[in-house]
């Protein structure tokens, strides 16, 4: 093991994060290389800076001018130089700060600086890298975003724990997460994916359920399991019902218990409408973990993002930084908002209308981009073939069980006709 990657481990070695590192995990380490002498140059070469791969010309970043003339508002060095391994620290300060205004529960003195990452996908991958060896089991809902399955088991060599998503009655399957847990676990670790709102179903957790969740997670961790809890907050702030939760579970879990290490995905991909900006973030939590202890996983995180990418879109970081600080920003965000709820009610009210449907069952959903059906019989393949070919309509199909309908991206006024073609396709199966 390189003596750097010692050094880190020491600091950490015996606390709940180091036990729950994979190999690789625990072989990473930041070089004392290019990026270390470039910021060390940065500081004092006044003379002339001959470090970084870059092209500088009249003490500037070399930019093309058909490409300034499209980003006139960004300095060179803001839109063509290299970004820090560990994101835009203007862009992180601020993210940080939201996560707090959004996560009321969360001190900010008790978290991770967050590191960006070229989306939320990315973020993910990096958690199952660092923390996820090969043979072990991942904990996640049987609903969940595909991609994990390329993650968790094609690269990782690992394999997906799931249990259903809902009980009888629709709701969050609280007790589900905490046997697969407790059967999967290996020397008592595992690493949990919680995703809401979620992809496909559109379900977030009700207050109560939340609460349930982290008590019991709090009892796993108590009887001396250690959980690497991922909150993948990709579709955070679509919140459309009085009683669900309405922040991360990272809110309740970064400071619950000293057994509990809670890892917070989220990025402005969904969130901010910007999903081709490729800009997320991951920020870690766990009870009485020092900062150094919190710089050691920072160092990992960004030693796997040098390993991998070297570093994020600095154009993205820059436009994201300057337009978040825009007073209009946010209550631009909000009217889109508000534009998906409405389409969010309107469904609420056709699915009303069709509740004894003979073959299309919604399962529960109060949030987000998406809601899905369940087949009562036939084929959702068959199905969505159907809505493409006869109506000219895009679903996506499940394990040929469930259809999913991702309302986001489809206009309000175009919603009842939307619902309509699906319900006729169905009876027409
Ligand atoms: C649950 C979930 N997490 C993460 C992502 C990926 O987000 P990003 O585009 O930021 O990589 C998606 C995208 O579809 C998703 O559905």
């Amino acid at each position: 093991m390189n003596k750097l990657a010692t050094e880190l481990n020491d600091v950490i070695s015996g606390g709940t994060a180091f036990e729950l590192l994979s190999d690789f995990g625990r072989r990473m380490y930041f070089p004392k290389g290019i990026v270390l002498q470039s910021a060390e140059a940065k500081q004092k070469a006044n003379n002339y800076n001959a470090t970084v791969g870059m092209a500088i010309s009249k003490g500037q970043a070399i930019e093309l001018n058909s490409l300034k003339k499209l980003i006139p508002e960004l300095k060179p060095a803001e839109a063509v130089t290299y970004a820090p391994t560990g994101g835009d620290p203007a862009l992180v300060k601020l993210w940080k700060k939201d996560i707090v205004k959004k996560n009321p529960a969360v001190d900010p003195s008790k978290i991770s600086t967050p590191i960006v990452t070229s989306g939320l996908t990315h973020g993910i991958s990096l958690l199952m890298e660092l923390f996820v060896d090969e043979g072990n089991s991942v904990v996640v809902p049987d609903m969940f975003w595909g991609n994990y399955r390329l993650m968790i088991e094609e690269r990782q060599k690992a394999s997906i724990a799931a249990f259903p998503f809902y009980t009888e009655s629709k709701g969050l399957n609280v007790d589900g997460f905490i046997e697969t847990i407790k059967k999967t676990a290996v020397n008592k670790k595992a690493v949990v994916i919680v995703n809401f709102p979620n992809n496909p179903t559109g379900y977030s957790p009700t207050k109560t359920e939340a609460a349930a969740l982290k008590e019991a997670l709090v009892a796993v961790a108590d009887e001396g399991y250690k959980l690497l809890v991922v909150t993948d907050d990709a579709y955070f702030g679509l919140f459309f019902e009085e009683d669900t939760y309405k922040h991360s579970l990272f809110n309740e879990l970064y400071d619950a218990h000293e057994n509990i290490l809670a890892a917070k995905v989220d990025g402005t991909t969904k969130e901010h409408f910007v999903w081709g900006f490729r800009v997320g973030f991951v920020t870690f939590g766990s009870k009485g973990m020092s900062e150094e202890a919190y710089k050691v996983l920072e160092t990992k995180l960004s030693a796997a993002i040098r390993a991998s990418i070297s570093n994020c879109s600095r154009p993205a970081q820059s436009l994201l930084q300057k337009a978040m600080q825009d007073p209009n920003y946010n209550s631009e965000k909000e009217a889109y908002e508000v534009e998906i709820k409405e389409r969010y009610l309107k469904i609420k009210e056709i699915l009303a209308e069709h509740e004894d449907d003979p073959v299309l069952d919604p399962l529960g959903f109060n949030s987000g981009y998406f809601m899905s059906y369940k087949m009562k019989k036939g084929s959702s393949e068959a199905l969505r073939k159907k809505l493409l070919d006869e109506e000219g309509i895009g679903t996506i199909s499940i394990q040929d069980k469930f259809l999913r309908v991702a309302f986001s991206s489809v206009d309000l006024e175009n919603i009842e006709d939307l619902y309509a073609k699906i319900y006729k396709a169905a009876s027409e199966l």
